[in-house]
């Protein structure tokens, strides 16, 4: 495989292996974002050889232009292939990513759609606070993308907010009513939207729905570390309303830990909080409209302060976001860590 620069690189790929978590696992700086067909960030030309679109539904496609264009997330090679890259190699990945295997169960029932879910591994991996992982079940084709809410990179196990998906086998399995422990295979750990404490800054997060995920991991990681009462910083979280609200309780928490350091604003998109959920969250600020639109208010209050922005969500609400930061806030999008899949 060649960048645009002429760099290449060179790697195998097992039978029926996507061409990215191949190359990924190998250490190849490839591009990608969400590594599960959803972005369409790991789109690269196929040069020469034979390749399997393993799933040509994929949302990711709608970035493809000719028909020798490929999404590597979701294409295996018959044989040897060349590919070429429009954008650039990246580094390696750091960390490392890796291929295991565990044991899925799950935890608490949050909403008849959300619930969080704990994997036993065979060895802790090193993950940074807001990346994922790629997770399969046996006998279920292809892998999900859930973000770990928990930083706790030294423990053989990872924690997953999964949200259940309409007619979706994969969520619809773990959701089922008497759910035993799954074995899965486990690929990361995954993402570019990480929360780093030696930067001594403080953040911004805006998060729709399951999107609140890896702000967990962001959040367990600050309060490790004190960061929020060194530097105050801030979370938007958006809901639809308050009869689908989850994780407010770890919300009010997380906030009465800091000591005021660390804000956090519910947005309802349908309508205004319930009288009742707002007296038993005193520690919570609660709005009525989009995420995208309050966490972009938020953002031209909090200007001045320079903070490191996240964004986190369903990829429509992940793009108004990014437009409203970069075109009305004026952030440049180098301060905007983001990873789309959903
Ligand atoms: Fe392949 Fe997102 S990384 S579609």
């Amino acid at each position: 495989m060649a960048d645009r620069a002429g760099r290449q690189v060179s790697f195998e790929a097992a039978a029926g292996e996507r061409i990215l978590h191949a190359g990924l696992l190998a250490g190849a700086g490839l591009p990608f974002e969400c590594a599960s067909g959803t972005c369409g960030a790991c789109k690269a030309q196929r040069v020469a050889g034979e390749v399997v679109d393993l799933w040509p539904e994929a949302p990711g496609r709608k970035v493809l232009r000719a028909e020798d264009e490929i999404l590597m997330c979701q294409t295996t090679c018959v044989g040897d292939v060349a590919l070429a890259l429009r954008g650039s190699l990246a580094s390696p990945p750091d960390p490392v990513i890796r291929r295991q295997r565990g044991t899925m169960r799950r935890t608490d029932i949050l909403t008849p759609d959300i619930a969080l879910f704990e994997v036993d591994l065979d060895t802790p991996i090193d993950y940074q606070p807001g990346q994922f992982a790629l997770v399969g079940i046996e006998g279920i084709p292809g892998l999900r993308a859930y973000s770990m809410t928990r930083h706790e990179p030294g423990a053989p196990r990872l924690n997953f907010l999964v949200r259940r998906v309409p007619d979706g086998g994969f969520s619809s399995t773990l959701f089922a009513r008497a759910v035993p422990a799954r074995t899965v295979e486990i690929v990361g750990p995954l993402g570019k939207a990480v929360f780093r404490p030696e930067e001594m800054r403080p953040f911004l997060a805006i998060a729709g729905g399951s999107g609140i995920a890896g702000m967990l991991g962001i959040l367990d990681r600050t309060r490790s570390v004190g960061h929020c009462s060194l530097y105050p910083s801030e979370l938007v979280f958006g809901l639809r309303d308050s009869a689908s609200a989850y994780l407010l309780d770890v919300l009010e928490e997380a906030v009465e830990a800091t000591d005021g350091g660390l804000q956090i604003t519910v947005a309802f998109s349908h309508g205004e909080a319930e009288p009742d959920l707002v007296r038993r969250h005193p520690a919570l600020r609660f709005n009525t409209g989009f995420v995208h639109e309050i966490g972009l208010a938020r953002a031209i209050a909090l200007r001045d302060c320079k903070p490191v922005h996240f964004l986190a969500g369903p990829p429509l609400m992940v793009d108004a976001a990014m437009r409203g930061l970069v075109v009305e806030a004026k952030i440049s999008p180098t301060e905007i860590r983001y990873d789309r899949f959903g």
